[in-house]
């Protein structure tokens, strides 16, 4: 992936788009403190990074760092304040360690005086949220590449200053509301390479996003490697063909058209490994999603012997929802609890998420095996007998030190007490789950489906359906009404998910994507804004998401 290299000459420290009375931050999400003063601070190469000691906040001053150092084009090492006492502290940035007790893991404060910045937090999370409110504060893009509020600039030119002229300094404290703040993304339909996975990653941390759910298997393609069974990637990653429009677009009983081109992509563990680390670095939490028992067209094509009717099924190149699933066995189990095994070595997170969602039951019903184990196992029905699947999967995570989350479906034939649940049929699977005392996040298909159309569909390019403009997002409440507040502990945050049938590259997933993914953020961190004031703080972000449209 190429990037423009934006050698920043001189940059203004933004004004604020503000009121007088009220000054907004421009920050999004937006911090739940702000005070603007009446004076800057000017950020040039001659900037020093200053921490107190070289404990922990010194992963976050070495990320900042580096992104000014590629901003400047070079800039001085960092300072121990402990080995040079007298170092002066003028012209810096300063990294604090507080104990203040209202900032939590995640909360930072940020003081941006005339002659020096300070960001004071407790922990290396609240340093990097800090520093992400620094990066927006001034408009210097994620990894410091270029700057999206300067139009600039003589490349010759190398005072390389950052100089405020309707400069406004300002003291920020700040913590989050939600402490899950996830966002999805489906790689199944279509495939994004790991410079476009980083990319994204980027600008998810940009805007406090702390969790990843990375949806790696489905009917279309098997997109991770798993050591001990090759033909996953060797037949599971690969699609005939590919459907062409959508299913609307066609009339009744019209066949449906195919592009006729094999779509073939996967992640070795070496470059999933890479990617865990990449987030790890800018504090987002991955959790893969390995599908079962339902969406699993492709799996079977590459390993047969664990569908019901032992051949015949092809990884798909339509979209929806298949018959064919796993068959409900004891050998399917141990087949995909190996599987899961190599998972879990992968991603070092809390949660695994093993799907659950849209199983047709239609080959259990005739299946003798299926058939066999519902008997065995006491099931009364299907849905129980899908229970009896995840529960068994669950306990062998379980061991591995890991917790389940599964779309609301694993509610259906009863759901053990420790199972997170994905409320998006609505809110009511996490209504459920809430009063039944499981954990919920909130990802509703009505407000949190970024594939849904985000204005006019005749405006738009081709989308799922729906409609889901940014301002619905935006009021969105993940918290249902009518949930005591014991019962509300367990929403513990909410999530977007963009699946990608229409979405078949950076620049279109980008578009969908953005600024609903502010939306989102703007939510989880507890809603420090007006709507008003949040579409002021959008405009100034659109340059940035403009710019990561156009990576090539
Ligand atoms: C889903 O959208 N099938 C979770
Ligand atoms: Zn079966």
């Amino acid at each position: 992936m190429k990037r423009t290299l934006f050698v920043i000459v001189v940059m203004t420290m933004y004004s604020m788009v503000c009121d007088a009375q009220k000054a907004s931050s421009n920050i999004i999400p937006a911090p739940v403190e702000f005070e603007q003063y009446g004076y800057g601070f000017t950020i040039d190469r001659n900037t020093k990074i200053i921490v107190n000691v070289t404990g922990n906040e010194m992963q976050v001053a070495e990320y900042l760092h580096g992104i000014l150092d590629t901003l400047f084009g070079g800039i001085k090492p960092i300072v121990a304040k402990r080995d040079n006492p007298k170092y002066s502290m003028a012209n810096s940035i300063i990294f604090i360690l507080t104990g203040e007790r209202k900032l939590g893991k995640e909360g930072y404060e940020l003081d941006i005086q005339r002659d020096r910045i300070m960001i004071a937090a407790n922990e290396n999370a609240g340093f990097f949220y800090g520093v992400q409110s620094l990066l927006q504060y001034y408009g210097i893009s994620p990894n410091g590449e270029f700057s999206y509020l300067i139009k600039a600039r003589n490349q010759s030119d190398t005072t390389l200053k950052l100089v405020s002229s309707t400069e406004a300094g300002c003291k920020i404290a700040d913590y989050p509301h939600f402490a899950y703040r996830g966002k999805h993304l489906d790689v199944c339909r279509h495939f994004f390479t790991v410079e476009e996975v980083k990319a994204y990653l980027d600008l998810l941390a940009y805007h406090k996003i702390n969790t990843f759910h990375w949806h790696l298997t489905d009917d279309q393609g098997w997109r991770i490697e798993i050591k001990k069974y090759p033909l996953l990637t060797q037949i599971a990653s690969c699609r005939d063909q590919t459907m062409i429009g959508h299913y609307r677009d066609y009339k009744k009983d019209e066949p449906l058209r195919f592009d006729g081109k094999r779509y073939c992509a996967f992640y070795t563990q070496e470059q999933i490994k890479d990617v865990v680390k990449y987030a790890a670095e800018r504090y987002i939490t991955v959790i893969p999603e390995i599908e079962m028992p339902g969406h699993s067209c492709a799996v079977l094509e590459a390993y047969p012997q664990y569908s019901c009717r032992k051949g015949g099924i092809k990884a798909e190149g339509r979209w929806g929802v298949f018959d064919d699933v796993l068959c409900c066995n004891d050998s399917t189990i141990r087949f995909m609890e190996d599987i899961l095994a190599e998972v879990c070595e992968l991603f070092p997170g809390k949660y695994i998420h093993i799907g659950g969602d849209e199983c047709p039951k239609t080959r259990w019903k005739e299946c003798p095996v299926c058939q066999a184990t519902k008997q065995k196992q006491g099931c009364k029905d299907e849905h129980e007998l899908q229970s009896y699947f995840i529960r068994t999967i669950e306990k062998f995570l379980n061991s591995k030190g890991k917790s389940v989350i599964g779309w609301d479906e694993i509610l259906e034939g009863g759901v053990t007490g420790t199972a997170t649940i994905m409320s998006w049929r609505g809110v009511n699977g996490g209504i459920a789950a809430a009063k039944a005392g499981n954990d919920a996040i909130m990802t509703p298909e009505e407000f949190m489906y970024f594939n849904w159309y985000q204005a006019d569909p005749k405006t738009e390019p081709l989308a799922f359906g729906g409609l889901t403009p940014l301002e619905k997002v935006y009021n969105y409440n993940p918290v249902p009404q009518g949930l005591t507040s014991e019962e509300q502990k367990h929403i513990i945050g909410l999530q977007a998910n963009t699946w990608t049938e229409y979405i078949t590259d950076f620049s279109n997933l980008i578009y969908m994507d953005y600024p609903r993914v502010a939306a989102l953020a703007e939510i989880g961190w507890g809603k420090n804004s007006t709507y008003e004031q949040f579409l002021l703080s959008v405009e100034r972000l659109k340059p940035l998401y403009k710019k990561y449209m156009e990576i090539k």
